[in-house]
């Protein structure tokens, strides 16, 4: 086993977001919040991380609380977000359960996220280009769960979402599902 993993800079092209977005574990350097357009929910477990995204520049509402068990109602956001943010987060399947409830069907839900071998501490750093920005942003995780496109794929499909694009690259991976 590694002790540290560093990947290159990888590159990640953002779409156009607009409708009703909850970005999950949204804070930190707050990317999404900071090139998505439209009603952006940002939900972090964390406040000082909330704090720091709003220090970006990410603009929404901030909400602090665990994507575990949120408190939204069902089918109340048109898309669903999530940047770099599972490989922080301890029991996916959780999160990905509630990202189904609170997505309207027809929604869409957007992953990006690191493919992670075992380590004990896991850096990788993203340029993420939208239609006005870039922004590069650096990640890094102490005592990581290893992670692949494959496991989180199979979770999402697990609580009902359908996969509609998927990207494999040797460092990250983009999951595009729907709610059917
Ligand atoms: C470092 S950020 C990831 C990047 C962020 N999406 C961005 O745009 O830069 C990961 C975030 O997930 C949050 N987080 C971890 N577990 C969580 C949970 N169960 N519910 C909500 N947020 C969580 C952390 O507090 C952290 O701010």
């Amino acid at each position: 086993m590694k002790l540290v993993v560093k990947t290159p800079w990888v590159e990640v092209k953002l779409p156009q977001l607009s409708g009703r977005i909850l970005d999950v574990g949204g804070g930190g350097e707050g990317v999404i919040g900071r090139t998505a357009r439209g009603e952006i929910y940002i939900l972090d477990i964390s406040e000082k991380e909330l704090e720091e995204a709003k220090s970006r520049g990410a603009k929404g509402e901030f909400i602090k609380g665990d994507a575990r068990k949120m408190e939204f109602p069902d089918e109340y956001f048109d898309t669903v977000t999530s940047f770099f943010s599972l490989m922080y987060m301890r029991d996916s399947r959780k999160v990905l359960k509630e990202c189904y409830r609170v997505l309207r069907k027809g929604g869409k839900m957007l992953i990006w996220d690191a493919v992670i071998p075992r380590c004990l501490i896991y850096n990788i750093n993203v340029i993420a280009r939208s239609e006005n920005e870039v922004i590069k942003a650096k990640y890094a995780v102490v005592f990581p769960a290893p992670q692949t496109c494959e496991q989180i794929e199979n979770l999402a499909k697990s609580v009902g979402f359908e996969v509609v694009r998927k990207e494999r690259h040797e460092h990250w991976f983009y999951l595009e599902l729907s709610k059917v």
